[in-house]
């Protein structure tokens, strides 16, 4: 089957013209299984499948590892054709920002607490840019990985607090057989990091047993296992446990819940996430 790839706002629109429905898969490419599995979910509902590989300057702190952020376009093209992928749209910073991007999405509460708030503007970043591309692809349905649990609220909610026509899927976090979550990122860690960095997932599981055994004391739940990886040489950042239609400080008798974390092991930033459901 035949992969368009194009550059061009026009040529995208060009291509998608009378396309009945189109379902979108935004990345930032190096792909891996994880993004293929969006594009698995994406295929059945689609009569058109169209995913962007773009590098979002705007989602990055000025300290944050936007130029060293790994680009293999050739490879990502390879995997998406042998997903099934119909149409690759693939622009350069100017197709996006040809001028300074002075209007912008500036996301609810969300985007001040736990990952938004080590990562100033990096939700108003995320938020604009998919707006931006929601505008240029006009899909009527989106996939996003729960893997950025914050992100896909985010996006979410902005879709239905601006009445935009798309759907949101949420996609499950696809993992290493240890359970490391697939990640882009994880290609910066050391052979040594890569062995410990399961950790986070093995203690996130724990939390989520002992909130599943009836522990409601979860500032403590969050204390320890921020200890427990500090003692294995990470940095953390935040352990949350959290009411999972807001991410807002769960009330005990909240059902819904979802334990999220980051943490650095080395020079590298990892952040994962797991579902409570009492
Ligand atoms: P990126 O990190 O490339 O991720 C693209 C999509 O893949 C996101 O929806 C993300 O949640 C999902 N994803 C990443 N790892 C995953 C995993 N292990 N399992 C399931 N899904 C996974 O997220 C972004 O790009 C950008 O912020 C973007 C939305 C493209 C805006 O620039």
């Amino acid at each position: 089957m035949n992969m368009d790839i194009v550059t061009s706002v026009t040529a995208l629109r060009e291509r998608l013209q009378g396309e009945p429905n189109n379902v979108f898969v935004p990345t930032m490419g190096n792909l891996h299984e994880g993004h293929i599995d969006l594009i698995r979910i994406a295929k059945p509902k689609a009569a058109c499948t169209v995913v962007s590989i773009f590098v979002n300057r705007l989602q990055f702190g000025p300290r944050e590892d936007f130029e060293r952020y790994p680009r293999t376009f050739e490879n990502d093209c390879d995997k998406l054709r042998g997903a099934g992928v119909n149409v690759v749209f693939a622009p350069d910073e100017k197709e996006i920002y040809p001028e300074p991007q002075t209007y912008v999405v500036e996301p609810s509460d969300l985007q001040h607490i736990l990952d938004g708030a080590f990562r100033p503007g990096h939700f108003r970043g995320v938020a604009t840019v998919v707006l931006k591309l929601f505008n240029m692809v006009m899909p009527h349905a989106a996939i996003f990985g729960k893997k950025d649990y914050q992100q896909y609220l985010v996006l979410r909610d902005m879709v239905r607090q601006l009445a935009l026509p798309v759907e949101i899927i949420p996609a499950d976090t696809v993992r290493a057989a240890d359970g490391l979550a697939l990640s882009s990122r994880n290609g910066y860690l050391s052979p040594a990091e890569r062995a410990e960095a399961p950790r986070l997932y093995a203690l996130l599981r724990d939390a989520r047993e002992r909130i599943a055994r009836g522990e409601r004391n979860f500032q403590r739940i969050e204390l320890e296992t921020m200890a427990q990886l500090s003692q294995h040489g990470w940095n953390p950042q935040y352990v949350a446990v959290r009411r999972r239609a807001d991410l807002q400080t769960p009330a005990a008798e909240e059902r819904g819940l979802v334990v999220l974390a980051a943490a650095y092991l080395g020079k590298t930033r990892l952040i994962d996430n797991i579902e409570v459901t009492l």
